[in-house]
């Protein structure tokens, strides 16, 4: 059977046990956690869905263990559809509570059902105290801005390639810093040193979690506790006052993609986001600096340009 595959980012909670200097939700609007009542008007939404027959979960937040109550909830909800629909899970997290999130992946795991981490640069995340079994799940972002881009150092960058994480490791701006504060050749000499060493990296300059919401996967629907569809995680942080794409009670996921993909193609003509790392790196002009000092040595390299 053809797979039509929508993703759904679950805004389960914005309730944080971190305070990260860098987080994009500081200081945002919060909206109520998701309840029982409302995971359940979600599964009949998914039960009903017609067109999409596999959905790749997020369990977002804030921090999504925070939630776990309500995950579990969910699952126990989602293994009724087993036979219908197939689900992949993914779940950023702070991994400060390294056991809510081995019981969540357990949870997943007994049904069936796949799950994936992204592991990021929190002040007092030590890979080490990370039990395996959730590393081998796990990518890693180390989101950089002009106050800890020192720390990309070889022996970071070696310490990451010796655990165990197993997925890729993602270099990336603070979607709110500008990068223009950090000078072209310390950013380019940043990429010389990932690409001396080699393999599993992904370097990208342009806001990624940005252009991923917009271009990368246009089947994407954001979810808040309100009953709103969004286009994107930030919409509490301001960055699109109109994107909202649909209300659980009255739009399919079918109609909420089509309105995401109308409002992508309106935001901009290249259907980049407003958001301000865009805004930030496409005026510091500086990246076509950072291409000429790194071109020809790591093709991952992405960049913004208008
Ligand atoms: C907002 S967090 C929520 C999930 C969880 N609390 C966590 O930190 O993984 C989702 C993802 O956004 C990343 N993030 C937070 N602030 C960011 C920023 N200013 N720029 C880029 N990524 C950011 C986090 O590192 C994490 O991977
Ligand atoms: S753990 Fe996640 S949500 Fe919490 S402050 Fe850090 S980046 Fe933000």
């Amino acid at each position: 059977m053809e797979e039509n595959v929508l993703h759904l980012e679950l805004i389960l909670t914005m309730e944080c046990n971190a305070n990260c200097d860098y987080c994009y939700q500081n200081g945002a609007e919060k909206v109520p956690d998701m309840d029982e009542e409302f995971i359940d008007k979600l599964y009949e939404k998914i039960k009903s869905e017609e067109y999409y027959n596999k959905f790749v979960i997020a369990l977002f937040g804030g921090e999504p263990t925070l939630a776990e109550d309500k995950i579990l909830y969910l699952l126990e909800k989602l293994e009724n559809l087993k036979d219908s629909k197939v689900f992949r899970f993914t779940m950023p997290t702070n991994a400060i509570d390294t056991d809510a999130v081995l019981r969540i992946k357990k949870a997943i795991n007994k049904r069936g059902w796949e799950v994936s981490f992204t592991l990021s640069n929190k002040e007092d995340l030590t890979l080490s105290n990370i039990p395996d079994e959730i590393l081998i799940e796990s990518s890693y972002s180390f989101i950089f801005n002009s106050s800890n881009y020192t720390s990309i150092t070889e022996d970071l960058i070696d310490t990451l390639k010796n655990s165990k994480l197993g997925g890729g490791i993602v270099i990336k701006p603070d979607v709110y810093s500008d990068l223009s504060s950090i000078p072209a050749s310390d950013v380019s000499n940043i990429l010389k040193l990932v690409a001396d060493k080699k393999a599993f990296f992904n370097v990208n300059l342009t806001n990624p979690d940005a252009t991923a919401c917009v271009m990368d996967d246009l089947e994407r629907v954001t979810v808040f506790s309100t009953g709103e569809f969004a286009m994107c995680t930030r919409m509490t942080m301001g960055c699109y006052e109109d994107g909202y794409i649909g209300h659980i009670d009255t739009t399919t996921f079918q109609e909420a993609v089509a309105n995401r993909i109308e409002l992508a193609s309106q935001i901009s003509e290249t259907g980049m986001c407003l958001c301000k790392t865009q805004a930030a790196i496409e005026s510091a002009n500086y990246v076509d600096e950072i291409i000429q000092a790194t071109d020809g040595i790591y093709d991952g390299l992405v960049v913004a340009k208008d």
